[in-house]
């Protein structure tokens, strides 16, 4: 028989000493977590096993208790693993189901694992772990989908296509080049969550309900166990703050709004319209209906997910903004959709990686589209500059040839010289060997879209990732 047990009737919650009467039913619904924080009991249980390693090495519980408390905590781990474990919705949370499995196989031992320690500092410690090791999984997602990019691009190395400005076909550009773009984004996304990790892994145990403890603890033992960088300063912020859980959603939600980009050029380019991709029948979707439809399905819900993630964000930031210090049980409302994002971000970096190398390009159609509407208009412009024009006077001239040609329904390629003449007198000979090649090639700026410029940005882009993973 336990001490609890041993002493007066009353609620049966852990919590229930000074409570006579029992929750109703829908109370303890509206007030349970235990559906989807139970997701937290690895991190639960490490937290439990280093505060006891803590609280045996300061003398503050015999040495057995700590042991049993690791034992008991270890079966515990493994029947929640194999599925086995009973979770129960009276026991509120993961933090009081594991607790009181672990005093009804271990009794007053595990009576003696909450001494110094609060459900806020043990719960924020918890959602800490998790974030963490979400950070982790979600560089490793984002190293993955950089690689796919840069190979992609490396494959396409010599396909062409139109670069677009306000989606008006503006200047030929390199797929690569495209390609590349994205993968610059990804990498500022790569930094924000290696930044968000280092302001997640600090440790708040030890603050207790709000005002620290009266036990002499060692904050720093736990904090080397667990793999914490630092100690939390001030124990009201530590219970209460879920920032980390906002820059978690923040840096997922601009991830996704990348992600949603790509999608929907990859949305575009595969449609009859653009006709510059294919994808692969794995990536793509049949419709009930029309038997001729390729749907890209994968591409659609990458974009259409981005809204859960910035929806989360919202979500997070509303939940704190009106909270007076410290804890409250509104942060309970953290969990559900901080794990939305972790498992959204995921697999939409994963099934996004997945399938870029499956896609076809149509080089040909590229091409062809890259040159037409009058994209090489600032070719020719340059050109003219560069004979001593000044650019305004060019960009007028070759405004009137592209006017011109729409009236005579022609492309600067069947224009004579005498014609280019009748637009300006600088031109010469030469300007009719301007062409895609002639255009992509003179771009080599580092940034630019030549291919020089490209194939060693890209060779840089490598190094980086590289680099980043060795780290
Ligand atoms: N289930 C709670 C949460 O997720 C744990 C902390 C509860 N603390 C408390 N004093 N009621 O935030």
């Amino acid at each position: 028989m336990t001490n609890r047990e041993a002493g007066a009737a009353g609620s049966s919650k852990l919590w229930g000493g000074r409570f006579s009467g029992e929750m109703s039913e829908i109370v303890e619904r509206f007030n349970a977590s235990i559906d989807f924080d139970r997701r937290l009991y690895r991190e639960d249980i490490a937290g439990s096993i280093a505060h006891a390693h803590m609280l045996a090495a300061q003398g503050i519980i015999p040495a057995e208790d700590s042991e049993a408390i690791e034992r008991g905590l270890t079966e515990i781990r493994a029947e929640i693993d194999a599925g086995t474990f009973e979770f129960r919705l009276d026991r509120e949370d993961i933090h009081l189901n594991i607790e009181a499995a672990l005093t009804e196989r271990i009794g007053d031992a595990g009576r003696r694992l909450h001494t110094g320690r609060s459900r806020n500092d043990q719960v924020a410690t918890d959602t800490r772990l998790f974030t963490r090791a979400a950070c982790d999984e979600v560089v490793a997602a984002l190293h993955d989908l950089r690689g796919a990019l840069l190979d992609l691009a490396e494959r396409q190395a010599a396909t062409v296509i139109p670069g677009y400005t306000h989606l008006q076909r503006a200047q030929p550009i390199l797929l690569a080049h495209h390609l590349q773009a994205y993968e610059a984004m990804f990498t500022r996304d790569t930094e924000r969550f290696v930044q968000t990790r280092a302001r997640v892994n600090v440790l708040p145990l030890g603050s207790g309900a709000l005002a620290g403890v009266t036990y002499p603890l060692d904050r720093s033992m736990v904090a080397r166990e667990l793999g914490f960088d630092a100690i939390s300063e001030n124990s009201l912020d530590a219970v209460s703050d879920r920032d980390f859980v906002v820059d978690f959603h923040s840096a997922s939600a601009l991830a996704m709004v990348h992600l949603s980009r790509l999608a929907e050029e990859i949305i575009l380019w595969s449609t009859a319209e653009f006709g510059f991709a294919r994808l692969d029948d794995a990536f793509s979707t049949g419709s009930s209906i029309m038997p001729q439809k390729k749907n890209p399905d994968v591409a659609e819900l990458s974009r259409g997910k981005s809204a859960r993630v910035i929806g989360n964000l919202v979500q997070a930031l509303t939940l704190l903004k009106g909270q007076p210090l410290a804890y409250n049980k509104d942060n309970q409302e953290d969990k559900e959709s901080l794990f939305d994002s972790v498992d959204t971000v995921l697999i939409t970096l994963r099934v996004v990686a997945a399938m870029l190398p499956t896609m076809t390009f149509d080089g040909a159609r590229g091409a062809e589209a890259a040159v037409a509407n009058f994209a090489l208009a600032t070719d020719i412009a340059d050109y003219l500059a560069k004979k001593g024009v000044p650019f305004r006077d060019a960009h007028e001239a070759v405004g009137s040839l592209v006017a011109r040609c729409e009236r005579e329904g022609r492309t600067f390629t069947e224009l004579s010289l005498s014609e280019y003449q009748a637009a300006h007198p600088a031109f010469e000979a030469d300007v009719l060997s301007i062409d895609l090649e002639a255009s992509l090639a003179a771009r080599n700026v580092p940034g630019g879209t030549a291919p020089e410029a490209v194939a060693s940005a890209r060779a840089a882009q490598r190094a980086r990732l590289a680099a980043e993973r060795a780290s």
